[in-house]
């Protein structure tokens, strides 16, 4: 057992022992994959500010923070106040209700394709909608997504998630011929691939910063290369800123491109930590969805759900967006430079050894090898050593109290500051110096 192996486990007793009892009765101790990491995840206790704390009283700066939906720390006073007086009017109404309202008169203000806004509880809910409004619009059953493309875990999507992508991700999926996948920034190859599927194409999910895939950015040129593909050929052109969506600018990353997507995707930091996902469209296409005007024959159904529009999630979410509206001068420009500055850092310590990926506040160290010399795409990616980056941020967990999830990404939020930025400094360097030993 290597000696951080030893350190963490001293740390964390009190984990260990709740993780022993939670793999009895969770698969895997989890209930999301990507929430595991060897030997055993701490058991979070609490969360505050930049902070989360285990039950062993461990303090982490959390770079995850709450897959990166919490931009402005974790449990946010002002949301946190008005999370606690919707708490005393109730959480959970199953009606309609006015907190809806607001939160949607914000996004439609700011995200111009959102004509008509349907909330469902969570993201992987908005993209299966998409998808199947992608289908019932066009009258045609392929979706084209991208190599490393992560949308939630849905039948439909759950595709060329994981390296190598011509290995299925799932048993238990059906139709994956429906599905096809197109390599991120390789415009050329792209186009070849949807010429070869545009008589049966109904639509093209792409996000403009791959996420989960590796914090890779697509160009402006790809986005509108696509974008023009998908027009001419009839197929929907839509974009998933389930990420990205007010986490660069107060709003999507989409306007500032120019692009004219047909649905745009969100969740995450629109629901200010809440369970949230929201589907927003043009008229024309959202209308298909409209049950008093479409018969049983001409409509397409889509969700929501139980917790649709809880008026929880709707409040926080509110409550995000004003604060972010308020600040929005600031705070974009504190994330950025605090998302430049670690770039400039991890570059500097690791002697140009790594390529750091990412825009503004999202960042990601890959660790090059097989060749690689620049990351453009999940291929490029994942020849990267990840094992490398594991004990990085393994390493930083146990050594450091600095959390990322293991292999994953970074966010910054509004808790972080400059200091942050010069403890993971230190703690990387430690990294390196112990890796010359
Ligand atoms: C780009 C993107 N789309 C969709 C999803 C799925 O959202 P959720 O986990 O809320 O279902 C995620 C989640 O990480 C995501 O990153």
């Amino acid at each position: 057992m290597s000696s951080i192996q030893e350190i963490y486990k001293g740390n964390t007793r009190k984990s260990f022992k709740l993780f022993a009892k939670s793999k009895k009765i969770h698969i895997n101790g989890v209930h999301h994959n990507i929430r595991f990491f060897e030997p055993y995840p701490f058991i979070t206790k609490s969360a505050e500010g930049k902070f989360l704390k285990d039950v062993d009283s461990n303090k982490y700066v959390d770079y995850w923070m709450g897959h990166w939906s919490l931009i402005l720390g974790h449990a946010q006073k002002k949301v946190q106040k008005k999370a606690a007086i919707q708490l005393k009017k109730g959480w959970m109404y199953g009606t309609s209700n006015e907190n809806a309202i607001l939160l949607s008169e914000k996004i439609s203000k700011v995200v111009p394709v959102a004509e008509k806004i349907r909330y469902a509880s969570t993201g992987t809910e908005a993209t299966m909608y998409s998808v199947r409004l992608a289908r019932a619009v066009t009258g045609k059953r392929i979706i084209a997504k991208i190599d490393g493309g992560w949308h939630g875990y849905t039948t439909d999507l759950l595709k060329t998630v994981n390296w190598p992508f011509d290995v299925s991700e799932s048993q238990g999926l059906i139709d994956e011929k429906y599905i096809v996948s197109l390599p991120l920034n390789n415009l050329e190859e792209s186009l070849r691939i949807l010429e070869s599927v545009k008589k049966d194409l109904a639509g093209v999910l792409v996000e403009p910063v791959l996420g989960g895939g590796g914090a890779i950015p697509a160009t402006e040129e790809y986005l509108k290369g696509i974008q023009e593909m998908a027009k001419s050929n009839n197929a929907l052109f839509m974009l998933d800123e389930i990420v990205t969506g007010f986490r660069f600018r107060y709003g999507c990353i989409y306007p500032t491109m120019k692009l004219d997507p047909d649905i745009v995707t969100l969740g995450k930091i629109v629901g200010g930590g809440f369970p949230i996902g929201v589907i927003c469209g043009k008229d024309e296409i959202m209308e298909h969805a409209n049950t008093s005007i479409n018969s049983k024959k001409s409509r397409t159904y889509i969700g929501g759900g139980t917790f649709s529009a809880n008026p929880l999630s709707m409040i926080a979410g509110d409550t995000t967006l004003d604060i972010l509206k308020n600040k929005k001068n600031v705070l974009y420009k504190k994330l950025d430079g605090l998302g430049n500055e670690t770039t400039k850092m991890l570059k500097k310590i690791f002697s140009e050894e790594v390529i750091v990926t990412g825009k503004g506040s999202l960042f990601m160290t890959h660790f090059p090898r097989n060749g690689v010399t620049e990351i453009n795409n999940a291929a490029d990616a994942a020849k990267c050593d990840s094992k490398k980056l594991f004990n990085y941020h393994f390493e930083m967990i146990a050594r450091n109290g600095i959390f990322f999830l293991p292999g994953k990404l970074g966010a910054f939020s509004d808790a972080h500051s400059s200091a942050d930025v010069k403890n993971m400094k230190k703690a990387t360097e430690s990294f390196v110096s112990n890796l010359k030993r």
